[in-house]
């Protein structure tokens, strides 16, 4: 039966009323009867025969026609004939028919025919609590804050009973919990809602969520429920703040370790959901030292470190680390980063001073002033500072780190002159570390060492009728110091006895040390001498050797006139002759000393040559060399002449010598000694009268002449090594004066022995 059912009912009663009255025969009411829902089939609702007075075998009589009908023309009732009982024909559900409307009146007739009779009856259906009441969701989701205030109510959605009456929904009432209770509110159509009531605050953090039981009771006996779950979600507010486990976190780090080694890893908790819990770790107030040197993930927390430590820069680390949470909420902790030294730094030596040249033979002398620092610290900065333990130096501390290098004994630089000193410093780290430092130090000369000669004594031989100059020897000292100490300058020395004139006879060249004879030596005369010779440095002081030398002169026996080498051929010695000259003019003498004795020393003279055989004339004990015959102007001018000596020993040395006569006019002599001979010929004409008077004085002009030459040219100096032969000294006895006494060079080697005309060398010089 629909809903509004009752008033159509109600209608149709009434014309069925109305049908009844029209007809002759009208029905009536008889009666009400009342049946509890969900009767099983069969029940008795009551007896109608015996409501309408009727016999039950009137009513089986007239039965075949009598029926029930009910107005919704459901056969929801059913007569039973015989006995009259109006039964129950299918079970009658009181909500399908009457839903929620009280009270729930079914209606209908019985005909009877034989007469045709209707009786109208009415049939209240009772309630019975068969349902229970029930939520549209099993369950329900609400979403409160975690901040909302207490006595906050929440509306719930009620529940439904089909059931009317006592049996509906009466009351709501919540599973226990700590949070919530069950406030019932009357709505104006008279239902009740369930409201939830907060009376303790909710903590996300504590109970993210809650599930209650909402149970609606009716009011049946007994009572049904229905339940639903209500899931209360508590929304999270950023209530909490990251909590960090510890204040401070304490953390070494060697000093090594590379760049981008993890730290230590930092967190905080915080105990907000979602944004409200995520934390960012940031450094917090830190300097750009730490910002350089370290880095925070700001994620994880984790710090690694960005550049190198440095122990000897800085020691430690206070780093103030900072958890922000997504709701700004934040909290702090100290990170404190203490830096481990490991030996990193080498020791270092700083010189202050240094002196690379120290005297030689001077005592402790400070060669450098030097201090050491290591930056590391312990062991690591603890320094061992060392040289090489061979050397003549040592190492003195002197205050704090400074230490001295200081030559320990009296250096000798002819000993060794350099020394390379390493100086080592140590630490005591692991590993240990270790600086060199080289310096060199020379060792300067000081002037402790005398020329020594290499040799105590020396013995010259020196062959007589030496050439003056002639080298006859060395001596040589050498000296250890160095530079102008080592040089050795040579000198004579007095000799030992005073009547030597050694001054005379040697002499020395003080660089090298080399001897020459100054004077021809003559063996007869002077067999042997002894002088000493000086070496001195030039050092200062100078240092004189303790010991001379000793130098032997002429032993060698030797016969004069040996073909010997000359030292120098001077330019051609000529002799001029003035063509007025008489026969038997002297032209020149030959002088030749033969040293040794007796037989030995007679000599011969002859001409070996001579360009006009005839003309010139030779002594032959006197070696004289005069015109034989008187000079004519066919004579050659110039006139070639070998003379030849000989002495008289077994077999018999000999000597030659050649001699160039120039033939002069008297008057061109002076002038022109090459004049065309015409001119000497009448010259010669026109003074032959004072011819030789006039030539003497002409021939002494042109010697003095010479000689002023001849000086000036110099010695017949000794080439060393070109002439090794000896200069002869031919002392003239003959008639000439002493301007005319010639030297004599005898050439060696036989065939171009040659006389040549010299100056004396050492004017004064003694004869031996
Ligand atoms: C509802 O139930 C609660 C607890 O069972 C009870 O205290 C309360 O009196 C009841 N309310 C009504 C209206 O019956
Ligand atoms: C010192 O060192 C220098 C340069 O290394 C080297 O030439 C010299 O020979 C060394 N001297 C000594 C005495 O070792
Ligand atoms: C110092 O000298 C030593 C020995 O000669 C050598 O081995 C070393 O390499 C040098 N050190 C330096 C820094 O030159």
């Amino acid at each position: 039966m629909e809903i509004g059912g009752a008033g159509v009912l109600q209608i149709r009663q009434v014309l069925l009323f109305f049908v009844l009255l029209g007809m002759s025969q009208a029905g009536s009411d008889f009666g009400r009867f009342s049946v509890a829902e969900e009767m099983q089939s069969g029940s008795i609702v009551g007896n109608l025969a015996k409501d309408l007075g009727l016999e039950v075998g009137e009513l089986s009589f007239r039965g075949a026609r009598a029926r029930v009908v009910c107005d919704d023309n459901e056969k929801h009732l059913h007569l039973d004939l015989l006995t009259g009982d109006l039964l129950i024909n299918d079970k009658l559900d009181r909500e399908e028919m009457c839903g929620s409307t009280e009270p729930c009146v079914m209606h209908f007739q019985m005909v009877l025919e034989n007469p045709l009779q209707f009786f109208q009856a009415e049939l209240h259906i009772k309630d019975i609590n068969d349902h229970s009441p029930t939520f549209l969701d099993n369950e329900i989701v609400i979403k409160i804050s975690e901040s909302t205030t207490i006595g906050t109510t929440f509306l719930m959605e009620s529940a439904q009973d089909l059931d009317v009456g006592s049996n509906s929904l009466q009351n709501y009432t919540v599973s226990p919990n700590s949070h919530f209770y069950i406030k019932i509110q009357d709505s104006d159509d008279g239902k009740i809602y369930p409201e939830l009531v907060l009376h303790r605050a909710l903590d996300h953090e504590e109970e993210p969520e809650l599930r209650l039981t909402l149970v609606a009771l009716d009011g049946g006996n007994p009572p049904r429920s229905g339940t639903t779950l209500v899931l209360i979600k508590v929304l999270d507010i950023n209530d909490n703040a990251p909590q960090f486990p510890q204040r401070l976190y304490e953390v070494q780090v060697l000093e090594n370790a590379p760049v981008g080694s993890w730290i230590i890893t930092v967190s905080a908790k915080d105990l907000d959901a979602g944004n409200y819990g995520k934390i960012l770790y940031t450094f917090f107030h830190a300097s750009e030292d730490i910002r350089k040197t370290f880095e925070i993930n700001p994620i994880s927390g984790e710090v690694h470190l960005r550049s190198q430590l440095d122990f000897e820069v800085v020691q430690s680390y206070t780093i103030n680390i900072q958890a922000t949470d997504g709701g700004g909420l934040s909290e702090e902790c100290t990170l404190l980063v203490k830096v481990i030294d490991t030996n990193d730094n080498p020791p270092e030596v700083i010189i202050s001073s240094i002196t690379k040249i120290i005297p030689e033979n001077a005592a402790e002398t400070l060669v450098a002033l030097f201090s050491v620092r290591d930056q590391d610290s312990g062991e690591n900065g603890r320094i061992i500072c060392s040289i090489q333990d061979d050397l003549p130096f040592f190492l003195k501390p002197t205050f704090k780190n400074f230490f001295t290098l200081v030559s320990d004994k009296a250096l000798d630089r002819e000993e060794r002159a350099e020394y390379n000193i390493t100086i080592t410093v140590t630490d005591m780290g692991t590993p240990r570390l270790k600086t060199e430092h080289n310096t060199t130090v020379l060792v300067s000369d000081v002037n402790d060492n005398a020329p020594a000669f290499t040799q105590t004594s020396y013995t010259l031989w020196v062959r007589e009728n030496n050439s003056p100059a002639l080298h006859i020897g060395s001596v040589s000292a050498t000296d250890t110091d160095a530079g102008a100490n080592a040089q050795v300058t040579y000198s004579l020395l007095p000799p030992p006895d005073p009547l030597v004139p050694l001054a005379s006879l040697v002499s020395i060249n003080p660089d090298n040390g080399h001897l020459f004879a100054l004077t021809s030596l003559d063996y007869e005369a002077l067999r042997a001498f002894e002088f000493r010779v000086g070496a001195t440095d030039r050092g200062s002081p100078a240092q004189q050797p303790g010991a001379g030398a000793r130098a032997r002169g002429g032993r060698q026996r030797q016969r004069a006139l040996r073909a010997l080498p000359a030292a120098e051929r001077l330019g051609a010695c000529t002799e001029l002759v003035p063509r007025a000259a008489e026969p038997g003019y002297l032209v020149t003498k030959v002088v030749a000393v033969d040293g040794d004795a007796g037989q030995n020393a007679w000599l011969s003279y002859q001409l070996l040559k001579a360009t006009e055989p005839g003309l010139f004339g030779v002594w032959a004990h006197n070696g004289e060399v005069r015109t034989a015959r008187l000079l004519s102007e066919r004579d050659a001018p110039k006139q070639r002449l070998v003379v030849l000596v000989k002495d008289n020993g077994e077999p018999p040395l000999s000597a030659s010598v050649t001699l160039h006569v120039l033939l002069v006019d008297a008057e061109a002599a002076a002038a022109a000694p090459a004049d065309p001979l015409t001119v000497y010929l009448v010259v010669a004409l026109a003074s032959v009268s004072s011819l030789f008077l006039f030539s003497v004085l002409v021939f002494v002009a042109v010697r003095l002449c010479r000689r002023g030459g001849a000086a000036s040219a110099g010695r017949c100096p000794v080439a060393e090594g070109h002439f090794p032969g000896h200069l002869v000294d031919v002392s003239g006895t003959g008639t000439l004066s002493q301007s005319y006494q010639y030297e004599v060079c005898l050439m060696g080697g036989p065939g171009t022995n040659e006389f040549k005309f010299l100056k004396p060398i050492i004017p004064n010089l003694p004869l031996l």
